[in-house]
């Protein structure tokens, strides 16, 4: 059987937790798409920084385009992260390549999704992003999926891991601001930026991909309201704690009678709901459909293993053959499927 091979940009967190993957477990991916599953390129800024894993099978290109058009790349993972840059040069180009793209880069889609999931759709590849929203829960696919045959009303939750591992940290009055910082990112939970986690913009990001799947619209991450923990200070969590309630900072997006609202904002959860229990860096997403009524899910929202167990979903369904758009058609006919979302 022929090999899928994978072409990966981008060897930090979670490039480094997908090779591992692929190292550890090819006899297991093997088994379970049926097909050889193959490291046969990689690529990162620093050729020579020690990352603790063996890259010596693999090809090593400098520039992420080059990797991109590799004839010896079936799937481009894209792990470098940033919303134009290198990421989306090199996701374009593996599409005008002819190859699927695989990323967790919920920057790059949060703002560019809807021209690239329409350039996916034009060479006949597709695009996935599992490990874009929510680290390891696989939430996209109890979208797609799962939840296919339900009429999604509301998209809920917590999902930023940094800011979650932050405000229950000072709750417990553990460290400072500045240590906890630090100890998100030797978790590796920071985005390049922090400022993206800490002002509810990763967040938002997540949320306006969520959002797009489940009620088949443009992702709209300028329609969403965000404010971030930055101003949380000690004495509002003691407050909020002395009146039995946790501070969350919560994604909400759902529809209205004025269209489809989406909102990221620190709020205030009961201390005793699964959502004021919610620790560390895990997050929760809350999904309504008419006809399940509720589901939640609950998992690592960051770090090394949970985001390249997410990537490694996507692969392993690209290579059962499993072509299936994550955004569905272009906007123009989404919008038109749903004529009743509006104010996008
Ligand atoms: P990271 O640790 O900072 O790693 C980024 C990697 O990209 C590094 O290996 C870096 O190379 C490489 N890179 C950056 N610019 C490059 C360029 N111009 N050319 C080639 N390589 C380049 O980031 P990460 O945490 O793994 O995150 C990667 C992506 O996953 C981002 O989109 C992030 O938002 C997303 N994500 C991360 C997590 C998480 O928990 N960390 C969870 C979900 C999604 P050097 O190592 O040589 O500097
Ligand atoms: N910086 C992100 C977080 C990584 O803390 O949730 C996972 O997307």
């Amino acid at each position: 059987t022929q090999a899928l091979r994978l072409g990966i940009a981008g060897l930090g967190t979670v490039g480094v937790g997908v090779v591992k993957i692929v190292r550890r477990h090819a006899d297991l991916l093997q088994a379970r798409t049926g097909r050889p599953v193959q490291i046969t390129a990689v690529s990162a800024r620093d050729a020579n920084k020690d990352r603790g894993v063996n890259l010596s099978d693999y090809a090593w290109e400098t520039d992420p385009v080059s990797l991109a058009k590799r004839d010896d790349v079936d799937v481009f993972v894209e792990l470098m992260g940033g919303e134009n840059g290198p990421a989306k040069a090199s996701v374009e180009a593996a599409l005008a390549s002819g190859k699927d793209v695989v990323t967790a880069n919920k920057a790059l889609l949060a703002i560019h999704g809807q021209e690239l999931a329409e350039k996916a759709e034009a060479a006949g590849r597709v695009i996935r992003f599992e490990a874009a929203v929510a680290g390891g829960i696989p939430v996209i696919k109890s979208l797609t999926e799962g939840l296919a045959g339900n009429e999604i009303t509301r998209v809920m939750g917590v999902m930023n891991g940094t800011c979650n591992y932050i405000l229950t940290r000072m709750q417990s009055q553990e460290l400072g601001y500045n240590a906890l910082f630090e100890e998100c990112a030797q978790l590796g939970y920071l985005e390049a930026d922090p400022n993206l986690d800490v002002g509810g913009i990763d967040a938002a990001h997540k949320l306006a991909l969520l959002s797009s799947i489940a009620f088949g619209t443009k992702p709209n991450f300028n329609g969403i309201e965000i404010e971030g923990i930055q101003q949380i200070s000690l004495d509002d969590i003691h407050q909020a704690h002395d009146m039995g309630y946790r501070i969350k900072l919560l994604g909400v997006a759902q529809r209205t009678a004025r269209g489809l609202e989406q909102r990221m904002q620190p709020c205030l959860v009961p201390s005793d709901s699964p959502l004021g229990q919610l620790e560390g860096g895990t997050n929760m997403v809350v999904l309504d459909g008419d006809a399940v009524e509720q589901i939640v899910l609950r998992g690592p929202g960051a770090g090394e293993g949970p985001t390249a167990s997410a990537v490694m979903g996507d692969v392993c369904d690209l290579a059962r053959g499993l072509h299936i758009p994550t955004f569905g058609r272009p906007a123009a006919s989404l919008e038109e499927a749903k004529p009743a979302v509006t104010g996008l």
